[in-house]
């Protein structure tokens, strides 16, 4: 795994940007119905990984130096857990955080911890004033990790998908947080 391009470390994850060598870590992570459920349903093909999901993954780095999608490793002992994200939105000084976690890596406050080093490095390094989140209502564990990373409930939205996966009647739900919360957040 080499420490090339590392992001970000928290107390017990190291991220890093993807490089042309992880199809099969992705192609692993989105193979799992269980992680794709509340997504597309389904596993993506390696093929879409290898020709669509890494080179944009990729791509992204050249177009926003200081964002994108970056693999995760448990710093013991180097194992790949999943990735987070943090991208950019159309509104300025705003972007958005994701996470998406191998099964075996739930149950463990990773996306949390993760989550929550994200949205210190938006504000404190990158100059954010607004950090974003959003998941279908009935994703209850992604909310669950909103909630304890310190981003708010705003709204609920209806989109239209041509093939809806199951739950999409209720709604996805927006969360965020701005500079001031998170500051006041901080001073407590
Ligand atoms: C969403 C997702 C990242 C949540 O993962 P998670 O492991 O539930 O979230 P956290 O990292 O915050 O872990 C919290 C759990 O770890 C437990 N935990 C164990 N050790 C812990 C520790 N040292 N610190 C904090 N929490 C700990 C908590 O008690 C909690 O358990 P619970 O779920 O039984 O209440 C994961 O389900 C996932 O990858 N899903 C598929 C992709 C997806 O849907 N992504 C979001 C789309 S927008």
């Amino acid at each position: 795994m080499g420490r090339v391009d590392g992001y970000l470390e928290t107390e017990r994850l190291m991220l890093r940007r993807f490089t042309d060598g992880d199809v099969e870590l992705l192609a692993g992570l989105d193979s799992d119905p269980e992680v794709m459920r509340f997504l597309t349903g389904q596993p993506t093909p390696r093929a879409e990984i290898e020709r669509v999901v890494l080179p944009e993954i990729l791509k992204a780095y050249g177009d926003h130096p200081q964002l994108g999608t970056f693999a995760a490793h448990q710093k013991a002992d180097g194992e790949f857990v999943g990735w987070f994200g943090l991208q950019p939105t159309k509104e300025p000084r705003t972007v958005d955080v994701g996470y998406r976690l191998n099964r075996v890596a739930w149950g463990k406050g990773y996306a949390t911890e993760g989550t929550k080093a994200l949205i210190d490095k938006a504000f404190a390094e990158l100059g954010m004033e607004r950090v974003v989140a959003d998941t279908m209502a009935v994703n209850h564990r992604s909310r669950a990790v909103m909630r304890r990373s310190g981003l708010r409930f705003v709204r609920i939205f209806h989109e239209h998908f041509d093939d809806p996966l199951p739950g999409t009647e209720f709604g996805e739900v927006e969360y965020a947080v701005d500079r001031r919360t998170w500051e006041a957040g901080r001073r407590a």
